[in-house]
């Protein structure tokens, strides 16, 4: 037991590194470069945004790590902060440029993030702030930036439709805004430029005396006072950055207050040990974990209120369904247990699960630790395919927000019956013990020194008994190696990596910014059963 707190309390170590390592870029010389131009750090400006006191959830720390970009090895944090605070007490997604990770310019994975920030602004119905300060493109990455859906132009997009619904877009230009990003100041609902320090046009001095001939400075063509003053481009004209934070706090301090559609009961800690979840982690992927245990850790008053737990003891109990409080919210678990592997009995628990819950409007949690759905004739005939496709269904049309949250093996079909990015969940988190690939690198491993046998033998060059164990070693390492956190995280495929320690306020916070919005009512298609 001891021992596991150790291994992930080590593991998680590697984790705060990492992350602190990507809000320092450039380390002291960035900031002191800032100075200079009386700027400070993003994160400073958003910490002066929130509620004081209050915490910014900031979102995929390890985004852009080892992309290995045209001369760019790194982008850290994706070049761009994004989290969730609270501004004059309701939840608001904030944004803000990096302008010491090369101007603040906007690589595929930098599009990625501040897309997957709108989506769930979106979905859950927060207002926006930007923090805008940026090159535009990353220039040498055109193709891969620009013209597309989901590349530059869906920003934009994504203000207008936002703002069309209601959602107020706030933009505070603290930098250059070129080009492209000239629209985040142009579309916003209000914009904030900073004297001599926020610049927007549609082309720079340079581009203007290419085309024009005509020489003029950043200032004269579009700095702050050419916007508020003469082209009626931005809204507020502020001295410096804390006039200009202060500003959008004022803007932001007449919407009306939001409220939560979950009745939300008196908070209670858990009554076991904070950290015993540590405890309960095993150190490799492949053991069994004991699930209940894991839950107590997270509900108020470690209180799980089990559904079906007598139900076809052995195999659908690889799956465990119930509810809980977190932080005084009702939630539905659909937690993996034991190896996690999914017989239909637990496919058709689940299911059935999800299916009541959406009727009674309470979101769900899915506690992820399954490697696949259970394989083999007796599995197959049974029903394993249609129960899982049930499972599928319920999933995927489930209107109640839904949380993902991996915390072992996330392997093939399991990570869509488990609410797999895919399924749409309103967050998706993991931690370091988190591992999603297709498969594990010791099934691929087998599966694919298999075909590269039977290729070899047809072309009369069988493989070697070294051969065979060097290929099946190099595909266990990649496909461990892609499914570590540290690579998933950096591509964006959880919204943050969390420690174990972190998941029960995380939780917290997501199930309340989830249920801001008004929840519909159930339809399912055709099940099967
Ligand atoms: N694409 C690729 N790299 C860019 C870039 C772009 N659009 N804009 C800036 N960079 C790089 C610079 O080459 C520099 O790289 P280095 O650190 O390896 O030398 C780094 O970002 C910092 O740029 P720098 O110009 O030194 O910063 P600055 O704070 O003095 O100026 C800008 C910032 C944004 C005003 C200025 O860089 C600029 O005008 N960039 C071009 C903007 C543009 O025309 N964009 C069109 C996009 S649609």
């Amino acid at each position: 037991m001891g021992e596991n707190r150790s291994f992930w309390e080590n593991e998680e170590l590697k984790l705060e590194e990492r992350q602190y390592e990507a809000t320092w870029p450039g380390g002291q010389k960035a900031v002191d470069r800032l100075a200079k131009k009386d700027k400070r750090p993003v994160r400073d400006l958003i910490q002066e945004l929130i509620d004081p006191g209050t915490q910014y959830f900031e979102l995929s720390m390890l985004a852009g790590f080892g992309m290995d970009y045209p001369g760019v090895p790194d982008v850290p944090c994706g070049g761009i902060v994004t989290g969730i605070g609270k501004i004059h007490g309701n939840w608001t997604m904030i944004l803000g440029n990096d302008s010491r990770v090369k101007a603040g310019t906007y690589f595929p994975i930098t599009l990625k993030k501040h897309m997957r920030a709108q989506a769930i602004a979106d979905q859950c119905g927060l207002n926006c702030v930007y923090i805008a300060d940026s090159g535009g493109a990353f220039l040498p990455m055109q193709i891969d930036v620009f013209p597309d859906d989901q590349h530059f132009g869906s920003l934009f997009y994504n203000m207008a439709k936002m703002s069309a619904k209601g959602l107020k877009q706030v933009t505070l230009s603290t930098g250059g805004n070129t080009a492209g990003g000239a629209y985040i100041v142009f579309m916003a609902c209000e914009s904030i430029m900073i004297d001599k320090q926020s610049f927007s046009f549609l082309g720079g001095p340079p581009l203007v005396k290419m085309a024009l001939g005509e020489e003029i400075s950043a200032e004269d063509l579009g700095g702050a006072k050419v916007h508020t003053e003469v082209s009626g481009g931005a809204d507020h004209l502020c001295q410096d950055q804390s006039e200009a934070v202060a500003r959008v706090r004022d803007i932001l301090s007449l919407e009306r207050p939001q409220t939560l559609n979950l009745h939300q009961y008196q908070e209670q800690e858990p009554v076991v040990e904070k950290d015993a979840i540590y405890d309960h982690m095993p150190m490799s992927v492949s053991q069994m974990i004991d699930a209940r245990s894991i839950i107590q850790c997270i509900a108020d008053g470690s209180v799980f209120q089990e559904y079906k737990a007598n139900y076809a003891p052995g195999r659908g109990d690889n799956i465990l369904t119930g509810k809980i409080r977190i932080k005084g919210l009702p939630v539905g678990v659909i937690a993996s247990n034991k190896v996690g592997i999914i017989f239909y009995e637990a496919a058709r628990k689940a299911t059935e699960f999800i299916v009541r819950c959406s009727q009674e409007k309470i979101p769900l949690l899915f506690l992820q630790n399954a490697p696949g759905f259970m394989v083999g004739s007796d599995s197959e005939h049974m029903g394993i395919g249609k129960y899982g496709s049930d499972m599928v269904r319920a999933v995927s049309c489930a209107q109640v927000p839904k949380i993902q949250m991996v915390i072992g093996a996330d392997n093939g079909a399991a990570n869509y019956g488990m609410c797999g990015r895919a399924y749409k969940p309103h967050f998706l988190f993991s931690t370091m013990r988190a591992r999603t690939s297709v498969m594990s690198g010791k099934s691929a491993g087998g599966v694919l020194l298999s075909i590269e046998e039977g290729k070899r033998k047809r072309t009369g060059t069988p493989m070697a008994e070294e051969e065979k164990e060097a290929f099946r070693q190099k595909m266990i390492d990649k496909y461990d190696g892609e499914a570590h956190p540290f690579y998933c995280g950096a591509r964006l495929l959880t919204d943050r990596v969390l420690k174990f320690s972190e998941i029960r306020d995380w939780l917290a916070m997501g199930f309340e910014v989830s249920m801001l919005k008004p929840v519909g009512d159930p339809s399912f298609g055709n099940f099967r059963f």
